[in-house]
């Protein structure tokens, strides 16, 4: 599927008012369906190799000019905290980036409820050490390209003092399904300044700053940036969490409380708030629609005005929690100020429907859930401490995000409906943490900048 049809075909331009040659490809292109590409993970020995291999990737790096037209591979280029040190960023600037981003997201466990089987001790290694510095990503819509530019992303990265750390391919499932079997990546949030216009049912366009530094957010306001100036402006922030998904338990899960196929597939939607198709429950209650949910025009076009209980999505399932539109709130938040760009990728075997065993769940199988935004850190200590993991912002006690939820013994997931309720027991952990980054995602000018650190005055070496 072109990009192009990602967004319904052609879409309707608007006026540009953020820099779309300097912002880098991934924080507006949408993943390409079905998808092929890679995480190369780097640590770099030195800042002289370090800002080598900066200088000889900048070329090679896509920028969102044109994004909704783009259909050729693309390779994008993030920097954790460590891997700013060292490549030698002067202090100040270095002093200049939030305090949970500088500490990393292993650091941040408590206030990411990270704890148990996700707490980082159990990470895979090298998540959380220190050792990633530099995320080399490849994303293209065909195999053919991704291997072409593979190779190109490699002969880069071939510097004396560079090494990969951990890599991961990763790829569209049959049907573009993830490891969980469902279509994903719908639900994207329409940005102001952008040059297209908002799909029908995304909402009203989210002013830019709240994801690209350097323009206004929905206060008003700038966002605070990192300096120079140069640095921060039309760069993001991005963040990886690792996740494996527990294919046995999950289908277990299922079979026991569902009769039939069919009462197992609607128990399926209504943990998410769609249909494994991508079709949403709002608009096909009862049966699956799967020509619904691969319409990009139709399948993200609904609000929850008509189901206030949750008769239809229940308020606790994962979409409704973690994007909950017009839904009447017990804690109230402003929506617009935690959307989140997705750009995750599906790793490993695909979702086997019939894999029922303990062994099943050790199968390498998952997601790198990626997301961008100007506080992305701020945000997913929201998310995970508000929406995820506490039900009180939905009057649903301590129930917990279905899918990614940090369930403990005797959890429960609530599906509302008349005349009574109906209360599943024993809900699992679907989805273990495996790993986590916070990564800068600077603009074109700025990695050229910290790829020519060594000539600029005040630089450390
Ligand atoms: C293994 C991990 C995960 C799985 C299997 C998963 C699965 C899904 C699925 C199937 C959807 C519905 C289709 C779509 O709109 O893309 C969805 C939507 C969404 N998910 Fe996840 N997800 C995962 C992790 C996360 C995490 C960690 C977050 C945030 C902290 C998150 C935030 C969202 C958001 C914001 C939406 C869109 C809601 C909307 O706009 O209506 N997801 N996810």
């Amino acid at each position: 599927m072109a990009l192009a049809d990602r967004l319904g075909g052609t879409p309707q331009l608007s006026p540009i008012t953020v820099d779309l040659d300097e912002i880098q490809a991934t924080v507006l292109r949408y993943r390409p369906e079905p998808y092929f590409g890679t995480h190369l993970m780097l640590h770099i020995a030195d800042a002289d190799a370090g800002r080598e291999l900066v200088r000889r990737l900048v070329p090679h790096v896509a920028s969102a000019a044109d994004w909704w037209q783009a259909d050729e591979a693309w390779i994008s280029v993030a920097i954790s905290y460590a891997g700013l040190v060292a490549l030698g960023l002067p202090d100040d600037s270095l002093r200049s980036f939030p305090e949970s981003f500088r500490v990393g997201m292993a650091s941040r466990a408590e206030q990411l409820r990270d704890h148990g089987v996700n707490a980082p001790a159990n990470w895979d290694k090298p998540f959380g050490t220190g050792e990633i510095h530099i995320g080399v990503s490849v994303f293209s819509g065909s195999e053919q390209t991704w291997r072409q530019t593979m190779d190109t992303a490699r002969r880069q990265c071939q510097v004396a003092g560079v090494m990969v750390v951990t890599e991961q391919d990763f790829g569209a499932q049959p049907d573009s399904r993830n490891s969980m079997g469902y279509k994903d990546s719908i639900g994207q949030p329409a940005i102001e300044g952008c040059g297209v216009e908002a799909l029908p049912g995304q909402g009203r366009p989210i002013k830019a700053g709240e994801f690209i530094l350097g323009y206004p957010g929905e206060s008003g306001q700038l966002l605070p940036m990192p300096c120079p100036d140069l640095l921060g402006r039309n760069g993001t922030f991005l963040g990886l969490r690792k996740y494996q998904t527990r294919v046995g338990t999950f289908n277990r899960f299922l079979r026991e409380h569902a009769a039939s196929e069919q009462e197992r597939e609607l128990l399926a939607a209504k943990l998410v708030g769609r249909w494994r198709s991508g079709a949403p429950l709002t608009l096909a209650p009862t049966r699956d629609d799967p020509a619904l949910g691969a319409d990009p025009r139709r399948n993200d076009d609904f609000t929850y005005a008509d189901d206030p209980q949750g008769h239809r999505v229940p308020l606790g399932s994962h979409m409704r929690r973690m994007n909950p539109r017009d839904t009447t709130m017990t804690q109230l938040a402003d929506v617009n100020i935690h959307r989140i760009i997705r750009r995750s990728t599906t790793y490993g075997a695909p979702y086997d429907p019939d894999a029922i065993s303990d062994s099943d769940d050790e199968i390498a199988r998952g997601i790198h859930f990626l997301f961008i935004s100007a506080k992305a850190m701020a945000t997913l200590e929201f998310l995970q401490q508000e929406w995820v993991n506490n039900g009180n912002f939905m009057d649903l006690g301590d129930e917990r995000d279905p899918t990614i939820g940090l369930q403990e013994e005797g959890a429960t997931f609530t599906i509302p409906r008349e005349p009574v309720r109906r209360r599943i027991h024993d809900i699992h952990t679907f989805n273990v943490l495996r790993g986590g980054e916070y990564f800068f995602l600077p603009s074109l000018s700025a990695l050229k900048w910290i790829g020519n650190l060594d000539h600029a005055a005040g630089a450390r070496h």
